[in-house]
């Protein structure tokens, strides 16, 4: 059996979509239940539905042999896999926000509030900026509105959250989008289906495009 966690949600849905439709459906998956765990013995896979942010977990502790991640999430956790394809979908990107008409001033400590600290850390170490952090889980929109912060890291896909709590972008930091992981040991053990798998869907996005 090939274990392959997919991100619970509307993103799961299309990539499981995509998976299907490169050869490795599993019908079961569509009956209307909450089950996690689904398999297709006659194709040899296993597919679970696990939080997107999870994901790299499953796939770096071996749980999942393969896996579809943001790469926010790979970015932010660094985690220890092998990133195999960029599947092109649930783009959106990284950013650096702040209240509109907002002025900065490069020599103070920036406080920057986010759920993404690694990457923000990175970021403001790469331009050479004095952070204070501020970690948050959601409704990052907020800090700046009530002072608790100068900026947000934070994802932006439409840009629609910001522009309706009156925040626009800064900077982009990096752009995202999910990506197929594998197991480090995985691969190594079951590296021509796992190519297969990588090559197939591959193909069909190919297809996609023309
Ligand atoms: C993300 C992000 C923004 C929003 C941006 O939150 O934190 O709040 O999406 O999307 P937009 O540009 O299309 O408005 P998400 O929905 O992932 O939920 P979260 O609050 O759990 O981060």
């Amino acid at each position: 059996m090939l274990n392959i966690a997919l991100p619970k949600g509307r993103l799961g849905e299309k990539v499981y979509d995509i998976f299907e439709k490169s050869g490795y459906e599993c019908p079961a998956i569509h009956e209307k239940n909450r089950k996690l765990l689904f398999e297709n013995p006659e194709k040899g896979i296993c597919y679970f539905w696990v939080k997107p942010s999870d994901v790299a977990i499953y796939v770096e502790r071996g749980a999942a042999d393969i896996g579809v991640a943001g790469k926010d999430i790979l970015l932010e956790y660094e985690p220890e896999v092998y990133e195999l394809l960029d599947l092109g979908m649930g783009k959106c990107m990284m950013a650096e926000a702040a209240e509109n008409g907002y002025r900065d001033q490069p020599d103070r400590t920036l406080k920057v509030a986010t759920k993404f600290e690694n990457i923000a850390r990175n970021y403001y170490a790469s331009i050479g900026r004095d952070i204070d952090i501020i970690h948050l889980n959601g409704s990052i929109e907020l800090a700046p509105l009530l002072g608790l912060s100068d900026v947000i890291v934070d994802i932006v896909e439409t840009g629609t959250t910001l522009k309706e709590n009156n925040l626009s972008v800064n900077a982009k930091i990096v752009d995202i989008s999910a990506r197929l992981i594998a197991n480090k040991a995985s691969y190594e053990f079951k590296k021509e289906r796992i190519n297969a798998i990588r090559d197939d869907i591959g193909a069909y996005l190919e297809g996609q495009k023309a």
